[in-house]
């Protein structure tokens, strides 16, 4: 049987940024509910449709499901075309392919869709190898109930199992979605993104802007409210001379800020970032970051000077 997708595959190749939804609902990580609300998240998503944005990630988990329900009001409330990305969560009592399919079907009608554009294992598996998880998504393929199929958080060898299980049932793997910012090289150093890049696999930038660290914003004196605060609060220190030469490279390209130099790294190094929003100017800002290049030598420098805090 051929179970080839109809979609494009490589359109991921042809977008440079998306939005990440991990924010829509999470009252734990990011305080939905305090400081930002439906309304903003509404506002938010139209002017990235507007800007071209239209690339949208999230997951069943995010807000227990209420990122996908927002995401599925807004774009029947939209014309233009959007693409949705959405994650499967491989809980250690999901242990047969059923709960995948059953999961996707949650997935699609929160979304109120019939197919999904990027259907991606959010983490490898604690209980399911990657061929059982991979043949589920070739089946879901094949049903029409997924486009593209992706995976996300699989190191080397994890994604070289994947992308070799789907191959023999003709089915790309489309992306690898991986934490990748100025505040954390890994991917870049230990090999795994150049794996990806020789195998056409298109690396989908989570956390790029460090969860709000590289937009400069936070100093030691003032820390990012929640979890944020603790996880960062060394790195905070550490990295205000690497804001400094963001900061100083932005204005050198006419005015741009320390967040979109962040994003435009992503994108030079071969990324896909999709940043998270809380309100509008946060996203009409970082869709600032489309639409000019960092030169080869500030790449350079802020390669340099993230080694001083990595
Ligand atoms: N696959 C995975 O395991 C995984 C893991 C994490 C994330 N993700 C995906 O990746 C997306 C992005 O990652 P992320 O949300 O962790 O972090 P991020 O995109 O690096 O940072 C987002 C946060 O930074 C702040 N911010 C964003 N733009 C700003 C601007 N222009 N000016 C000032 N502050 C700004 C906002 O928080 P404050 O205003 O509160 O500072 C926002 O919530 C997620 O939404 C999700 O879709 C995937």
């Amino acid at each position: 049987m051929d179970n080839s997708i109809s979609i494009e595959n490589r359109f991921l190749h042809a977008i440079e940024m998306g939005l990440g939804a991990w924010q829509w609902g999470d009252r734990i990580m990011w305080q939905y509910g305090h400081t930002y609300f439906d309304e903003d998240l509404k506002a938010l998503f139209d002017i990235c449709i507007e800007e071209g944005i239209t690339l949208i990630d999230t997951a069943e988990v995010y807000g227990l499901g209420k990122s996908e329900r927002l995401l599925g009001r807004f774009i029947a409330e939209t014309q233009p075309p959007v693409l949705v990305a959405t994650k499967y969560f491989p809980f250690p009592w999901r242990m047969t392919k059923k709960a995948l399919h059953r999961a996707l079907r949650h997935s699609l009608e929160r979304l109120n869709l019939e197919a999904i554009d990027l259907y991606q294992i959010h983490f490898p598996s604690p209980v399911m190898s990657i061929d059982r998880l991979m043949e589920a998504l070739v089946e879901a393929a094949a049903a029409g109930q997924v486009r593209t199929v992706g995976i996300s958080n699989f190191n080397e060898s994890q994604t070289l199992a994947a992308y070799s299980a789907l191959a023999r049932n003709n089915v790309p793997l489309a992306s690898n979605q991986l934490r990748f910012s100025l505040l954390d090289r890994t991917i870049e150093k230990n090999g795994l993104l150049a794996r990806c890049h020789e195998l056409g696999i298109r690396v989908i930038a989570y956390s790029p802007l460090a969860q709000g660290i590289l937009t400069g914003k936070y100093t030691p004196e003032n820390l990012p409210p929640g979890n944020r605060g603790l996880l960062y609060a060394e790195k905070i220190t550490k990295c205000q001379p690497l804001i400094k030469l963001m900061t100083q490279i932005g204005q050198d390209q006419g005015g741009k800020s320390a967040s979109q130099v962040a994003l435009n790294w992503c994108i030079c190094k071969g990324t896909l970032p999709i940043p998270g929003a809380k309100q509008v100017e946060q996203a009409r800002q970082n869709a600032g970051a489309l639409g000019w290049r960092l030169t080869d030598e500030q790449v350079e420098a802020l390669d340099e000077a993230s080694d001083q805090v990595n």
